[in-house]
């Protein structure tokens, strides 16, 4: 199978199939991903929470995104990498976005990067577009805004809301992005949105009328309990599963079971 690319987002949008999306942070799930044939990996700066254990995404440095990142394009063969731009790593400036957007590709080897907002980084968006870097954009709830919308909260609920999530759309794809992530907005809209742009979108928590999904991997096999919004389906309890796992190992150390002869050497 060969690597999915930013041409086939389009080509898949064009034939109106769905695209594929998940994040991953560290080889082994990465290659489980992958395996499993999905299009897109993203490397999230939702491992500040999720694997980091911090209240929210904002500590995320860039150095550590590309640490996870190089172990995603490790175990990735098929799948197309993208990484996620970090706070504060492209809000300072064109000049700091383009450097570390750079940093993803030349250090780490992902195909594109990702970042939040809308028309406040359309000439970011732009900038790299220009200096080959594709760029997914991600409108609606941006998590790194989080203090500026008092929490995790659906946006474009509103007529004017929406009227400007739409203008927002037009103005990332207008700056060159490849694709726009819909976060926690509206079905209606999200579809509204879907049909205006010649770009795919790819939602989370927009219904099911976008041109792709993404989810949290933490939050669809269970292994993230702290935070679960309404649109995480659990596809599985691995949480469960490697409780169930450890506490036996425990029980047959403590019996005297573990190691047997199976496991031992003469
Ligand atoms: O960081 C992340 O995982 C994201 C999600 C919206 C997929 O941006």
């Amino acid at each position: 199978m060969p690597r999915f690319t930013v041409h086939d987002f389009l080509k898949k949008k064009k034939e109106s199939k769905k695209i594929t999306m998940l994040t991953a942070y560290d080889y082994p799930f990465a290659q489980i991903v992958d395996e499993a044939g999905i299009d897109v990996i993203l490397v999230g700066d939702s491992l500040g929470m999720v694997v980091q254990g911090h209240e929210n995404t904002l500590p995320v440095t860039m150095d550590e995104m590309i640490y996870h990142a190089k172990m995603v394009v490790r175990a990735a063969k098929n799948a197309m990498v993208i990484g996620d731009m970090p706070f504060m790593s492209y809000q300072s400036s064109v000049e700091d976005a383009i450097k570390n957007a750079g940093r993803f590709l030349k250090e780490a080897g992902t195909a594109a990067i990702k970042l939040e907002g809308g028309s406040e980084v359309a000439d970011h968006i732009k900038a790299m577009t220009k200096s080959d870097i594709p760029v997914m954009a991600h409108i609606g709830l941006t998590p790194q805004s989080i203090h500026r919308m008092g929490g995790y909260k659906v946006q474009g609920k509103t007529q004017e809301a929406a009227r400007k999530l739409i203008e927002e759309a037009h103005i990332v794809e207008d700056a060159g992005a490849f694709s726009v992530l819909l976060e926690a907005i509206p079905m209606d809209l999200a579809k509204k949105i879907t049909e205006e742009l010649s770009i795919p979108t790819i939602g989370i928590g927009a219904g099911t009328y976008c041109d792709g999904q993404v989810l949290v991997l933490h939050d669809l096999l269970g292994l993230f309990e702290r935070f679960v919004p309404k649109f995480v389906k659990k596809y599985a309890n691995l949480k469960e599963e490697a409780l169930k796992a450890i506490k036996t190992y425990k029980e047959e150390i403590e019996q005297g079971s573990f190691p047997s002869e199976e496991q031992s050497f003469k």
